[in-house]
């Protein structure tokens, strides 16, 4: 386990950030969430950022700043993934209709800039839908990118779930991808080929439905939605909890075996644009710019994500 980490969650929720950000907020999270940022993404940047309200209720963020980011994209159109995450964006549980918190006056990419800028260099970004807003706020403010600590994401692959090249974070704005994974600050990036390895399935459903309380009832309803609809769009036998891998390696890094590669992304092919380019043999000789986290231990990412929801328990 870890010390203390300030993080900024920076999603679109969207089922599997929604369970990151659960993960998160849990007991046996060491994290210090300063801020939760929404971007357009799995839907409609309003109702992400309804969402993320209604996570902030569920799992007792009272005092989180939720502050909304960009409507869309820098230079493409919006695209949503609807077919995943239905029409709230977060189908399946009964969701709070009205959220006790309220959000934040100011915009995502003026409230990453001012925290980054406030800190001591030790604040670390946690990017878990198109990268737009961290893309802006670099462009805004460069003095932020030498001060980030980290940014640990959620993104790409060596294959694609939204073109057979692409990943939907990432094809959805590469040029922000491009400018973050160009910027030089430190990433771990938790592309495809390791979320997928972190699959809920119908047992693991089984499994969590014997802890009993509010959250991870609520949870347990997100993962019925989400089971249902990989298995219907790809074939999955279980939903991968994608964007929780973040989450879970700021609190025990062990669970992820990393490699340290050179990424580059893909802005121009016809049938590439949006692919994480991933050097895993060297042959570039470019430098490396991110740690690619490629294998997850099953048993110790389930236990401490059980752990986290018995945490809510009283
Ligand atoms: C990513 O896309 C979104 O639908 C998920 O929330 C996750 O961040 C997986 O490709
Ligand atoms: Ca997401």
């Amino acid at each position: 386990m870890q010390n203390e980490k300030r993080v900024i969650l920076d999603c679109d929720p969207g089922h599997d950030d929604a369970i990151s950000i659960i993960l998160a907020a849990s007991k046996v999270s060491l994290l210090k969430i300063e801020a939760i940022t929404t971007v357009a993404g799995n839907a409609e940047v309003e109702k992400n950022t309804l969402n993320a309200l209604r996570v902030c209720d569920i799992a007792g963020l009272t005092d989180v700043p939720v502050a909304q980011g960009s409507p869309k994209p820098l230079f493409k159109k919006r695209e949503i993934a609807e077919e995943i995450h239905g029409e709230t964006g977060l189908d399946g549980p009964v969701l709070p209709s009205e959220p006790v918190n309220k959000p934040a006056q100011q915009h995502a990419v003026d409230l990453i800039i001012n925290k980054v800028m406030e800190s001591d260099g030790d604040l670390t970004l946690v990017p878990t839908g198109p990268l737009t807003n961290i893309a802006l706020a670099m462009i805004m403010e460069p003095n932020i990118i030498p001060k980030i600590n980290e940014i640990v994401l959620m993104g790409g692959g060596t294959f694609g779930n939204w073109t057979p090249a692409a990943e939907f974070n990432i094809y959805v704005d590469a040029e922000a991808a491009k400018i973050v994974f160009e910027s030089g600050v430190p990433i771990t990036m938790f592309g495809l080929d390791v979320t997928h390895q972190a699959l809920a399935t119908q047992e693991t459903v089984n499994e969590l439905s014997k802890i009993d309380n509010p959250v991870s009832h609520f949870v347990v309803d997100l993962l019925k939605f989400f089971i249902k609809t990989n298995h219907d769009v790809f074939g999955m036998d279980g939903g991968p909890i994608h964007d929780a891998c973040t989450v879970a390696y700021l609190i025990d890094t062990a669970i992820f075996d990393v490699k340290h590669v050179r990424v580059d992304i893909e802005t121009t092919g016809e049938l590439t644009y949006g692919m994480t380019c991933v050097d895993t043999l060297g042959v570039t000789k470019r430098t490396p710019n991110v740690n690619f986290a490629y294998q997850l231990n099953y048993d110790r990412f389930w236990n401490l994500f059980k752990k986290a929801l018995k945490s809510y328990t009283n």
